[in-house]
């Protein structure tokens, strides 16, 4: 029933009998790709060093990469990991929510040194998804879950994103819809005495975290932590790339290219364009961000030319991914 590659993915709707066919095949050691609020996750037993071992594989990720252990409630993430009065305050306030906290992890915490990449410290999230709450309610132990895409693709925000990214590759994908807020969780550290830091702009705006905190929180060095690990190692630069090329900040589509748009000021006429939100507004935009760049990328465009994006609230998660997307290539 556990995935080898090569396998047959099985789709299932999500609905009153879906958890307990995903629920059989987490504990059997398979993985299974699930909705979030955020994007579709890739699960797999957090404490089951082969199923994470697999779950590296089937994405092609490099394995010093850290994954994310799902929980379903504070209580839980208690268990894992050391929450100072700021990681406390925040997890109040947001949890469950597209939020995940870095902290100091627990002597027992019975996550696989291999999810953690040998870190002393633990991601956690509780996401917000009916479907993954009920799953991760029903497993009753963490569950690790990156993005449920190829390394290196965008995210995936629809089943059928994921289908095409990893069909063959995983046992079963959980499909509960388009998720709703379309970019990944806001990543903060909490660790030791020191100012909380923004590890990665994320579905929960910077200035909701920082008015919960009293204070602004630290920006994270662009350089790394101890062994040359980068603090969120996945913020590698070209981490969000599609295909096709991407030119930001554009005034209108030149001539072959494709346009990904924003607002209700459209220049010229294009043949491929999608618009992130025509009213101009940033979570609508944030919903369709990975789903246009891939319908776009689909249409065979070379370049995209991206109209500019406010960077307030969402707007910050939305320009560092379109950077990272516009980013030179680190492999083909
Ligand atoms: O919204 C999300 O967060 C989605 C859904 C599925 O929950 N998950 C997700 O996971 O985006 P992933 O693996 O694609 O990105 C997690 C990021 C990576 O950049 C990883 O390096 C970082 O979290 N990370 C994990 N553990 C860490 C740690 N202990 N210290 C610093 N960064 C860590
Ligand atoms: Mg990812």
């Amino acid at each position: 029933m556990t995935a080898e590659l090569g396998t047959t993915t099985k789709t299932i709707k999500a609905g009153a009998r879906t958890v307990a066919p995903a629920v059989d095949c987490l504990l059997a050691g398979g993985l299974v790709a699930f909705p979030t609020e955020t994007v579709y996750g890739l699960g797999a037993d957090a404490g089951n060093g082969e199923a994470v071992a697999r779950l590296y594989a089937a994405k092609g990720r490099p394995s010093f990469n850290p994954l994310i252990a799902h929980v379903a409630d504070l209580k839980a993430a208690r268990q894992l990991a050391i929450f100072s009065a700021d990681a406390e305050r925040l997890a109040k306030a947001y949890w469950p929510g597209p939020l995940t906290l870095v902290l100091p992890k627990r002597d027992d915490c019975p996550v696989s040194e291999l999810a953690l990449a040998g870190l002393d410290s633990i991601a956690l999230r509780v996401p917000a998804h009916p479907v993954a709450r009920e799953l991760l309610a029903a497993v009753g132990k963490p569950v690790v879950a990156p993005s449920a895409n190829r390394s290196g693709h965008v995210s995936p925000t629809s089943a059928a994103h994921v289908l095409s990214d990893l069909g063959g590759r995983i046992d079963l994908i959980v499909d509960g819809g388009p998720c709703p807020v379309g970019v990944e969780s806001t990543i903060v550290a909490c660790l030791r005495d020191s100012i909380p830091t923004l590890l990665r702009p994320g579905g929960l705006p910077r200035e909701a975290v920082e008015e919960t905190l009293g204070h602004p929180l630290v920006d994270a060095p662009a350089t790394s932590f101890e062994d040359d690990a980068p603090l969120a190692p996945g913020m590698l630069a070209s981490h969000y790339a599609p295909r096709a090329r991407l030119r930001l900040n554009a005034d209108a589509a030149h001539n072959g290219e494709a346009l990904l748009a924003f607002g209700p000021e459209i220049p010229g006429k294009t043949e491929h364009a999608l618009n992130l939100s025509p009213r101009g507004d940033l979570i609508e935009a944030a919903a369709n961000l990975f789903s246009h760049l891939r319908a776009l990328d689909a249409a065979g465009a070379r370049t995209i030319a991206v109209m500019k994006v406010p960077r307030e609230g969402l707007g910050e998660a939305i320009n560092d991914r379109l950077a990272r997307a516009a980013a030179p290539r680190t492999t083909s």
